[in-house]
């Protein structure tokens, strides 16, 4: 049974930072684990994505029961399929003004269809990795907002869990690639993916007794009239 990891890579700009620091990540980590561990990386910025129009029919039922596709016809669907096959998540994103980058908002609003058709993210856990230009620039509270959607998805938040790493990974740097250089941040990244391919494992080898399987529902908590 293969453990699927896929990380992703947020930031706007070509051989970027984040990117750099996840695919040296990925590449160390995979050196620790045989076969039966998979790494792939994509990069949001390959991808066409659109905007959601909060249009509101992710989730909503045809008379006959089946789900409605999302209306949007753009690239987003491919990685939505990836992120349901994949069993853990790596996420790697440029510190924009103490944010993660808006092409990870942007996206991250086009997965609500998996959270509102069954919450298919579910128990699948997430690291974080993130890269600033100062020290203490915001990274780890970019890291904390990442968190936030896959909270909503029902994901499992994962830190580093090494020596030098409680939340996640924060690099530290400037121009392109810079970051391969910042040698405390990439053993951080390094450690974050670990973690992800561990608790991905164990969820992967073991089911939890049917009676102890936890009911989720998008619907709950809404204001509905
Ligand atoms: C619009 C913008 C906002 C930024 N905001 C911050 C910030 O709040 N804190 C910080 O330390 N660096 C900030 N930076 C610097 C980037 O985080 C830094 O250059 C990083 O290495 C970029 O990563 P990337 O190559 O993956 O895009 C900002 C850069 C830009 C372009």
């Amino acid at each position: 049974m293969v453990v699927k990891i896929l990380g992703i890579s947020c930031s706007p700009r070509n051989n970027s930072n984040s990117k750099s620091m996840l695919e040296h990540a990925m590449t160390e980590a995979s050196k620790n684990c045989g076969d039966g561990v998979e790494c792939d990386i994509i990069d949001l910025r390959d991808y066409k994505i659109e905007h959601c129009n909060g249009c509101g029919i992710c989730g909503k039922t045809t008379i006959t029961g089946e789900y409605i596709d999302c209306l949007i016809n753009d690239e987003a669907e491919s990685i939505l399929k990836m992120m349901e096959n994949a069993d853990g998540f790596v996420i790697s994103t440029p510190v924009k003004l103490s944010m993660p980058s808006d092409l990870f908002t942007k996206f991250m609003n086009r997965t609500r269809i998996l959270k509102n058709q069954d919450f298919k993210l579910a128990n699948k856990p997430v690291g974080v990795m993130s890269v600033s230009r100062r020290r203490s620039g915001g990274g780890e509270l970019a890291i904390m907002q990442v968190w936030m959607p896959f909270i909503r998805h029902g994901c499992l938040i994962v830190g580093g869990g090494g020596k030098v790493s409680s939340h996640g990974a924060v690099g530290w740097a400037s121009s392109r690639n810079h970051v391969l250089s910042d040698d405390l941040g990439l053993e951080e990244a390094v450690n974050t993916v670990m973690r992800v391919i561990e608790v991905a494992s164990l969820l992967k080898h073991k089911d939890p007794p049917a009676d102890i399987r936890h009911e989720f529902c998008y619907r709950s908590g809404g204001r509905i009239s």
